[in-house]
């Protein structure tokens, strides 16, 4: 394999992302994925887009099919106490969420990548990185039963929390914590039963209504973080779904068959600084947030949008600036939606060892936020996502 400018380790949305903002910007870049190109089309995760993560693809000419397909959402619901409680997120906040599934962004990046017809390669693992203190650091990996070698000016951490690039970085701080309950998600074909999302906080535990499509229902339930798909069928999922989705009044759950059922942990970690020498990490290997704020994703393009830029400066005449700042400036937006999602999955989740106490602090937090003006405008100016950090195009 020839020598590249970047090589970028993960095809997930952070890796193609940048990879397609670079080509935009005429750098060379050569993405290993680990996986088949089925196996990451078809990998059902994330489904809320910020209106600031919308801009940005639709910039990079990324995002016709999105347009054309996606749920434009302008609110969502608090439901607790058996009532649902609607609060305006675009009228609060001036922005706007686009529901998108994750595996269909990724199709799409893939295929805009394959169009630029530089390299793309799939079942070709990195299986270590080489070189990081010199000016030309060297990705190892495995291609049709062969050891290879990349020679790069840079290497892209894309490779997602648990990647080989994080730990061939030396003189990293570790911060994080796990919550005792995981998420069991369940994609089913059926219309959703709500226009919008409904975040639902039960005395037996946390809900969540989502969607993909007006023929596709996304949902959630807190579980135990050992629960097993198996212990979960499908009848048990809408028994649970109902319990805890029911209100005093007027709503009704559809069900229908389903077709996707994983079980997630969530999790709050971040490593610091997000950069070792030529090597830049990006998305989840450099950080996870527990689901509930729907932010990862969001994350993940942050940053690559800030590492694109940082690299073009580097390119076009040498400015190291923007690679100096990148894991202080990524850092900054990173612990903002840390507290941010850590707050909202503590405000909505039953501990396992909940007492009555925690409970009714929890109540009062949902009634002050679906009361006051002010707190529903804070929520929602997170909820949303707050501006991108100079520096990132
Ligand atoms: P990944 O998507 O993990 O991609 C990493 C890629 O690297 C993978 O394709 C992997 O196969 C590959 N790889 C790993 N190791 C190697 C190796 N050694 N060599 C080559 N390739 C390798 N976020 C949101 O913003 N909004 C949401 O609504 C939301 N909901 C979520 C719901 C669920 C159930 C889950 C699980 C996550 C959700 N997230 C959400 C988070 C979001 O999915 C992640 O933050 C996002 O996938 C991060 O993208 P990434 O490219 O950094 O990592
Ligand atoms: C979805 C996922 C989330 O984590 C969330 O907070 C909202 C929606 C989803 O997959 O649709």
């Amino acid at each position: 394999m020839p020598r590249t400018q970047v090589a970028i380790v993960g095809a997930g949305p952070a890796g193609l992302l940048l990879a397609q903002l670079l080509h935009l910007r005429g750098i060379d870049s050569v993405v290993l994925e680990r996986h088949t190109r089925s196996y990451v089309e078809a990998r059902i995760r994330a489904g809320v887009l910020e209106q600031g993560s919308v801009d940005l693809l639709t910039k990079a000419g990324l995002a016709d099919r999105l347009h054309r397909e996606r749920l434009v959402h302008h609110g969502l619901e608090l439901l607790f106490d058996g009532v649902g409680h609607h609060v305006p997120l675009t009228e609060l906040a001036g922005r706007e969420l686009t529901i998108y599934g994750q595996h269909e962004l990724v199709t799409d990046l893939v295929a805009a990548r394959l169009d630029t017809g530089r390299p793309l390669l799939f079942e070709a693992p990195a299986v270590g990185i080489d070189g990081l203190d010199t000016d030309s650091p060297v990705v190892h990996y495995v291609h049709n039963g062969r050891t290879e070698e990349l020679h790069c000016d840079f290497v892209a951490g894309c490779d997602g929390f648990h990647g080989v690039s994080r730990p061939a970085a030396a003189g990293l701080t570790r911060y994080e914590y796990e919550y005792p309950y995981a998420w069991l998600g369940v994609l089913a074909e059926v219309a959703p039963s709500a226009e919008e999302l409904i975040y639902a906080s039960h005395d037996r535990g946390f809900a969540l209504h989502s969607m993909r499509s007006p023929t596709l229902t996304r949902l959630y339930l807190q579980v135990s973080p050992d629960a097993s798909v198996s212990a979960w069928p499908d009848e048990r999922v809408w028994a649970e779904l109902r319990t805890r989705l029911d209100r005093t009044s007027g709503f009704e759950l559809a069900d229908g068959p389903i077709v996707d059922k994983a079980v997630t942990a969530l999790r709050s970690f971040v490593v610091e600084p997000m950069r070792y020498r030529r090597l830049f990490l990006a998305g989840d290997a450099a950080h996870i947030v527990p689901a509930t704020g729907a932010k990862g994703l969001n994350l993940a393009v942050v940053d690559v949008a800030v590492l694109a830029s940082a690299l073009t400066r580097w390119f076009a005449d040498g400015d190291a600036a923007g690679l100096e700042s990148y894991s202080d400036t990524c850092l900054a937006r990173v612990w903002r939606v840390q507290h941010f999602s850590w707050w909202m999955t503590s405000m909505l989740h039953r501990a396992p060892d909940a007492d009555p106490f925690t409970r009714r602090l929890q109540l009062s937090q949902l009634r002050y936020l679906t009361s006051s003006a002010a707190a529903a405008t804070s929520f929602a100016e997170n909820y949303v996502g707050l501006p991108f950090p100079e520096g990132a195009q």
